[in-house]
């Protein structure tokens, strides 16, 4: 049931919806991204771009844990897919000279599951848990004694025969991710002694993130177009990577192989990603709003139906980074697109 360290598990245990439709521009991790993930992930902390403040923090914290000969306290990073977290666990591991064991929440479906897992760590180990805000509750109260006293409570035996025995297990460090961090419990929450949210990322992280993965990829390709594919990749290190290597495949093929500006932009175009990293279906959330609707309020089921989509997709896909950029927002009375939606697509405002 538990491997350690197998992203294609993770993957098979965990699949994201994202209502059917596969989009190039979603943060999730599709099947495409699996092989190239693997070769481009940061090992260290210095080869992680931006995140200033969680690395800032991270060296200190493991500094001082290093000192001391002890693991570094619980820690829990959040934020949405595609931003790091999985690459942070293991940085973090790779830091600590720790070993790192992978699962995910849905992967442990029962207590004596993980009690497998905590009883087969070494001392110092990292045990990362990916989407951990999908632990069933009785798993999570397994992890409670285990976080904070290093202990297994077992029950052995039913009815008044039973008694409960405590097992020690090996110091370590639970690394937690969850792109829902509002889900978690508060006692598992409270239990994590160091937590980060993780932010989306600048146009010049992006561009740093994309100039290293072509280095590794082996392409060339200058600052101007790095800055390019950064600004078009919503904030996301994945969907940067993505895009560089269709950028790349169209530079081969179109190209002489290198990317300059304007084989990135015409390979942007050629696969329908606009300036701001807009896909078709983005552009048609706007037109609705700002054409059909006239900018007025439109509410979220009478939007979804406009577009042809399923509304929690529409809510949970789609408008998290319509909303971020402040292209829609959200008012009692509905959905509106904004000034800048009407700009971006070379509309005059409707008087509001
Ligand atoms: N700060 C960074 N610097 C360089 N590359 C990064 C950085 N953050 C993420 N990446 C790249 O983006 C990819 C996605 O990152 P990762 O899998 O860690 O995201 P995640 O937050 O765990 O996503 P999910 O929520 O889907 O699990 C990685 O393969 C890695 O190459
Ligand atoms: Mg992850």
């Amino acid at each position: 049931m538990w491997e350690a360290d197998d992203s294609q598990d993770l993957w098979a245990d965990a699949p994201r919806s994202d209502g059917g439709t596969e989009r190039f521009v979603t943060g999730n991790l599709t099947r495409d991204d699996l092989d190239v993930e693997r070769g481009l992930r940061p090992q260290l902390l210095e080869d992680y771009c931006g995140q200033d403040h969680i690395k800032q923090s991270l060296r200190i914290l493991i500094e001082a844990a290093q000192t001391r000969g002890e693991c570094l306290d619980h820690v829990i990073f959040s934020g949405p897919p595609g931003l790091g977290k999985t690459t942070l666990a293991a940085v973090l591991a790779n830091e600590m000279g720790a070993q790192i064991k992978t699962t995910s929440g849905p992967a442990i479906a029962r207590t004596g599951d993980l009690a497998a897992i905590l009883t087969n760590l070494q001392p110092g180990d990292v045990l990362f848990i990916d989407e951990i805000h999908r632990l069933n509750r009785q798993v999570e109260e397994i992890l409670y004694p285990a976080m904070e006293d290093f202990a297994l409570d077992i029950v052995i035996g039913k009815g008044p025969a039973a008694r409960s025995i405590r097992l020690d297990i090996p110091h370590f460090t639970l690394v937690g991710a969850t792109t829902r961090s509002g889900m978690l419990t508060g006692p598992l929450r409270d239990r994590f002694g160091i937590s980060f949210r993780l932010d989306y990322y600048s146009i010049d992280n992006l561009a740093d993130i994309v100039t290293r993965s072509a280095g590794i990829l082996g392409v060339q390709i200058d600052r101007a177009s790095a800055c390019e594919i950064g600004s078009r990749s919503r904030g996301t290190p994945r969907l940067a990577n993505r895009l560089l290597k269709r950028v790349r495949d169209y530079a081969q093929v179109r190209g002489g192989g290198a990317i300059d500006l304007d084989i990135a932009r015409e390979a942007m175009a050629f696969f329908e990603i606009d300036e701001l990293g807009l896909d078709w279906m983005d552009i048609r959330i706007l037109e609705t709003l700002c054409k059909t609707f006239r900018g007025r309020a439109v509410g979220l089921s009478t939007l979804a139906s406009a577009v042809g989509e399923d509304p929690n997709t529409l809510e949970d896909v789609y408008e998290p980074y319509l909303l971020q950029r402040g292209l829609i927002i959200r008012t009692p009375q509905g959905r509106m697109g904004t000034a800048v939606a009407f700009e971006h697509l070379g509309l005059e405002p409707h008087g509001q």
